[in-house]
């Protein structure tokens, strides 16, 4: 039995901004943003939108892709057992969970469909997650799960530390309980998983208000609202090594060296913690796939964001081994090994 991946797919909002946009309301550059991050633009969505509708929209291309188009949507939901959503940034507070959401405008009437909450690791634990649970004798076969975040609503656009990273988008992906082999030769989908955790740097990403903490109370001015707050310097140090030590567990942990690996998929958070990752592997960065200069960190998205265009455009043959790797807020940390 393996879980194999069977489509993926992705949706970003129409809307581009680009660093020279920014520059006209805060005070950054274009220079600063790019040598310092790797960003050049990110996609922004309309005041009517909200993290659903771009999960909703990932969703239904990833199931086009593995019912074989467009007309076999309705149908395909149908069949899918599990609806998992990674994200940070839901549509309510609590309840409904954005996957419930997403289930019902899908119309996938048997699925079960529960929000992860691992920040920028969502998609990373969610594939996890969903094939854990297709594995256990229960007659599931399919899941869907999806990274979404619309961060620009949580985004202070007045603290230009944080407000130039990220960017709005979903990714998804359809798993499929198979025949194929998960051990051994021609095995095939996820074969290996690390995830961790380091909750004590919790404070160092976070959304200070609004939950139980720190709720907001009746009359109250709330100023900012909910907003995303980060020490990227603290952050920053932790990526570097939980990219690193994630990326080394993986491949011991598999036997595996980097001429093993047809790409890694990191995270798009910064490329420079990137660039000192593969220095300290040795590894060379041409093996990272990387698309943050189009739609900047977009947190739990950016990593099925990621396999979906590099589905698309080709890059991934039949057989290819990928890693993906996340780390972000909790913090949490991780990656999968999959056989493409
Ligand atoms: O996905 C979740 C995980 N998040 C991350 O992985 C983010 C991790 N952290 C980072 O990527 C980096 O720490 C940042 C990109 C957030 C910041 O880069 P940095 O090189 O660590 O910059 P810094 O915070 O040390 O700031 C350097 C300078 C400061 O000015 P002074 O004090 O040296 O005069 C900042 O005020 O850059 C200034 N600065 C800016 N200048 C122009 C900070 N933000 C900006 C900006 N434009 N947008």
């Amino acid at each position: 039995m393996a879980i194999e991946i069977i489509g993926t797919g992705r949706a970003v909002p129409p809307r581009r901004v680009s660093n020279d946009e920014l520059t006209a309301k805060i005070d950054t550059s274009d220079e600063w943003i790019r040598s310092h991050t790797g960003i050049g633009n990110r996609h922004i969505a309309d005041e009517g939108t909200a993290t659903s509708d771009l999960a909703l929209e990932a969703a239904k291309n990833a199931l086009a892709m593995a019912a074989g188009g467009d007309t076999h949507v309705s149908e395909a939901a149908k069949n899918i057992d599990l609806i998992i959503v990674g994200t940070s940034t839901a549509d309510f507070v609590g309840t409904p969970s954005t996957a419930c959401i997403v289930q019902y405008a899908l119309g996938a009437e048997n699925a079960a469909a529960f929000d992860v909450t691992a920040a920028c690791t969502g998609f990373v634990y969610g594939l996890e997650v969903a094939a854990g649970m297709l594995s256990l004798d229960r007659g599931r076969k399919r899941a869907l799960v999806i990274g979404a975040e619309l961060l620009s609503k949580v985004t202070n656009w007045n603290d230009r530390s944080t407000c130039v990273l990220f960017g709005d988008g979903a990714g998804a992906a359809v798993l499929e309980k198979t025949d194929a082999p998960c051990k051994g030769p021609g095995r095939r989908g996820l074969v290996h998983t690390l995830l961790g955790a380091d909750g004590s740097g919790g404070e160092s990403l976070l959304f200070r208000r609004g939950g139980t903490r720190n709720p907001f109370k009746a009359g109250e001015t709330i100023g900012t609202g909910i907003c995303v707050e980060m020490n990227g310097q603290e952050v920053y140090n932790f990526a570097v090594r939980a990219v690193t030590d994630t990326i080394k567990a993986l491949m011991q942990a598999e036997g595996l060296n980097a001429d093993d690996l047809a790409w890694i998929i990191p995270h798009q958070a910064n490329a420079r913690i990137v660039q000192a990752a593969a220095k300290r592997l040795k590894i060379p960065i041409g093996k990272f796939f990387m698309n943050i200069e189009e739609y900047a960190n977009t947190s739990a998205a950016s990593i099925p964001i990621a396999l979906d265009e590099m589905n698309r455009s080709g890059k991934l043959n039949k057989g290819d081994m990928i890693l993906t790797v996340g780390f972000g807020g909790g913090l949490t940390y991780g990656g999968n090994i999959i056989i493409w």
